[in-house]
């Protein structure tokens, strides 16, 4: 990595310094998990954003396509389509150094045969850079196949938001002993065929904790409690930008919509009052070019009387 591309944390030294930061690997998540060291993961969905993220030392960094509803507006998930996802992968990738990258692949892009799933999970690898790719729901088939092709895939169970139309909502799942039950069964055969982890999503603590407890892999819950081995939140709704209600478990660490407001607020107020930009903010002529500008204004004139 050369000087100028290192982030600026990693270029100062210190606590982030390179030798106690290498790239974080799946293998890495795992070691993580055996030693009882809790995984940080935040979505990003662009360079400015995911060099802020790998830069604050987050360990995973998973463009979500919840970018469908921060980023695009939508009211949900369904309608971002691979290209797009790839085209978020590729930002996001340009700025991480640290963080593993996974592309979330899109509802319909492993939907069909197992071939298409492959070879749409083969995209996000190889035209994008992502290191993992992550699907919805328990998948055994799909996940086994795309392993086989050395694409590696983190699992996603409970409230799986690809599914709003099956669960009527983004409804808590796994409420019941036998839905517990049965959630429990799918991340084992997860883990049987493959996946590297598994995102946990809106489920009871108690389910998560069962399953975290038993997972041969590391389960990364939003919504599911502490027992996790590692957290991850959308990005916008760490920091108050979603423009959606705030979720039981979304902590908001910082309101950022305000500080953005504000800082847009005084902007308008300075074009407006005249006092943006100020001379140190404008570009000048040297001196010698600026007096023969006046030179030859000043002989227009004189030969214009
Ligand atoms: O798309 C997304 O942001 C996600 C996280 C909620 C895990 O899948």
């Amino acid at each position: 990595m050369s000087l100028a591309k290192m982030p600026s944390a990693l270029r100062a030294g210190g606590m982030n310094s390179i030798e106690k930061s290498p790239h974080v690997t799946l293998p890495a998540l795992l070691e993580m998990k055996r030693t009882g060291k809790p995984i940080s993961a935040l979505t990003a969905y662009d360079y400015a954003s995911a060099r802020i993220v790998d830069e604050a030392g987050i360990d995973l960094i998973l463009v979500g396509d919840s970018l469908a509803m921060v980023v695009m507006g939508h009211e949900n998930t369904l309608s971002i389509t691979v290209d797009e996802m790839l085209h978020h992968t590729r930002a996001v990738r340009r700025a991480v150094q640290r963080a593993l990258v996974v592309a979330d692949m899109p509802f319909g892009s492993y939907h069909g045969s197992v071939e298409s799933a492959v070879t749409n999970a083969v995209r996000f690898i190889k035209e994008a850079g992502a290191e993992a790719v992550k699907i919805e729901g328990p998948r055994t088939e799909i996940v086994r196949a795309m392993v086989d092709a050395e694409v590696p895939v983190i699992g996603h169970l409970g409230l799986t938001p690809q599914s709003v139309n099956r669960m009527g909502g983004f409804r808590v799942q796994a409420k019941t002993a036998n839905t517990a039950d049965q959630l429990r069964r799918d991340a084992a055969k997860l883990a049987e065929v493959g996946a590297a982890a598994i995102v946990l999503e809106g489920i009871p603590r108690e389910v998560a904790a069962r399953i975290t407890a038993e997972s041969p892999i590391p389960t990364i819950g939003i919504g599911a409690g502490p027992e996790c081995d590692g957290q991850i939140l959308v990005l916008h709704d760490l920091l108050n930008l979603s423009f959606q209600p705030k979720a039981k478990f979304a902590r908001r660490y910082a309101d950022v919509a305000n500080i953005m407001t504000e800082a847009i607020q005084h902007y308008r107020a300075d074009v407006v009052q005249k006092a943006f930009p100020s001379d140190e903010e404008s570009y000048h002529l040297s001196s010698s070019e600026l007096e023969g500008l006046v030179r030859r204004e000043a002989g227009t004139v004189r030969r214009r009387a």
